[in-house]
């Protein structure tokens, strides 16, 4: 597919540059994403605040039940976990939250006999979640919240690494799964290279299930995955002066057998122009077509031990959860 680049549009006063550098990129996404022949959306954008309620509230649906395995696995095994890391450690976490179901491993960890006192590095792009999550979790660690991308917030990280000790980074959730396959292994190279002999990845990822069981996960009676998919297109509208109307579009969950993803779409009910104003872009739609918003693979537990060997890791432990197929993945690095 070809990449066209696009001048930034000049605001009012002529000064791009008082455009703020997030609006600016969500700009150029969105006019990247709008202009491709398969029209897509960068699945990042999924998350302004309203977006992020949405999903926490779909982390409670009984048909998502992803993270009450992920929890649970993490509850089971958080001394198994810790007896497998080495003594001293601090830990960074990827895309935290308000860390909810960190505290169980926390524990463990913090409770090794060599320990001392923990220090946790939680990051993530929401100052208002690692707000909570130091407020909440600073009772069993020492919490420095990094509001940061995943690797420029593992940098911050590793940099304060102390002698001897050493690291245990959790990319829970099965937040992989937002990843291309070949991205995903690019990423894990990087967190690769950010770590040392002796340091720990423990990794969440989501199995393949029986198509009917994932797709309701993603396409959910209540409308709450609906929702969270069609407030892409709201936030568009009110951050970049969007003319969406949100009832001319329809959330779709589909099932891709080749690629082991579910993907969420919005379709288009009818033909339709949409503006957007701070992007100075009309957007054509024929009815049924779509805008692709996110893939979440879902993994072989064979594939996640071919990747950690793939990306330079060990597997050092692997936990499964009988009631949602969904596997916590401990590697390490000799
Ligand atoms: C954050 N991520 C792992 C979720 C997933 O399952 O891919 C996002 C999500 N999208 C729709 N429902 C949940």
């Amino acid at each position: 597919m070809s990449t066209q680049v696009f001048e930034w549009p000049k605001t009012k006063t002529g000064d791009s540059a008082a455009v703020p550098s997030m609006t600016r990129e969500f700009v150029c996404d969105v006019r990247l994403g709008l202009a491709k022949p398969r029209k897509e959306l960068h699945s990042k954008y999924l998350y302004d605040e309203l977006g992020s309620s949405l999903f926490e509230a779909i982390t409670h649906l009984p048909e998502y039940g992803l993270t009450r395995a992920d929890e649970r696995l993490l509850r089971r095994h958080a001394s198994d976990i810790a007896r497998l890391i080495p003594a001293r450690a601090a830990v960074i976490e990827l895309g935290s939250g308000v860390g909810k179901k960190t505290r169980h491993l926390l524990q463990a960890i913090g409770a090794a006999p060599h320990q001392g006192p923990l220090r946790y590095y939680p990051i993530d792009v929401s100052a208002d979640a690692l707000a909570r999550c130091e407020r909440d979790l600073s009772d069993i660690a020492d919490v420095h919240p990094l509001v940061q991308s995943y690797l420029d917030g593992m940098a911050r990280a590793t940099a304060e690494r102390e002698a001897g000790e050493a690291l245990l980074v959790l990319f829970l959730g099965s937040t992989i799964g937002n990843f291309e396959r070949p991205c995903a292994v690019e990423f894990l190279r990087d967190l690769r290279r950010a770590l040392l002999p002796g340091d720990a990845l423990l990794i969440g990822a989501d199995l393949v299930k029986e198509p009917e069981r994932m797709l309701v996960a993603y396409d959910d009676p209540t409308g709450v995955t609906g929702a969270f998919n069609l407030n892409l297109l709201g936030r568009i509208n009110r951050e970049l002066g969007g003319d969406f109307q949100l009832r001319d579009f329809e959330h779709q969950a589909r099932w891709n057998e080749e690629h082991r993803r579910i993907e969420m779409h919005l379709r288009s009910r009818l033909n339709q122009t949409a503006f957007i104003a701070e992007a100075d872009l009309s957007v054509t739609f024929r009815a049924d077509e779509t805008i692709w918003t996110e893939s979440s693979h879902k993994f072989q537990l064979q594939e996640l031990d071919a990747m950690a060997e793939q990306t330079g890791f060990r597997v050092e432990g692997q936990w499964v959860d009988r009631d949602w197929p969904f596997a916590e993945n401990l590697w390490t690095i000799s």
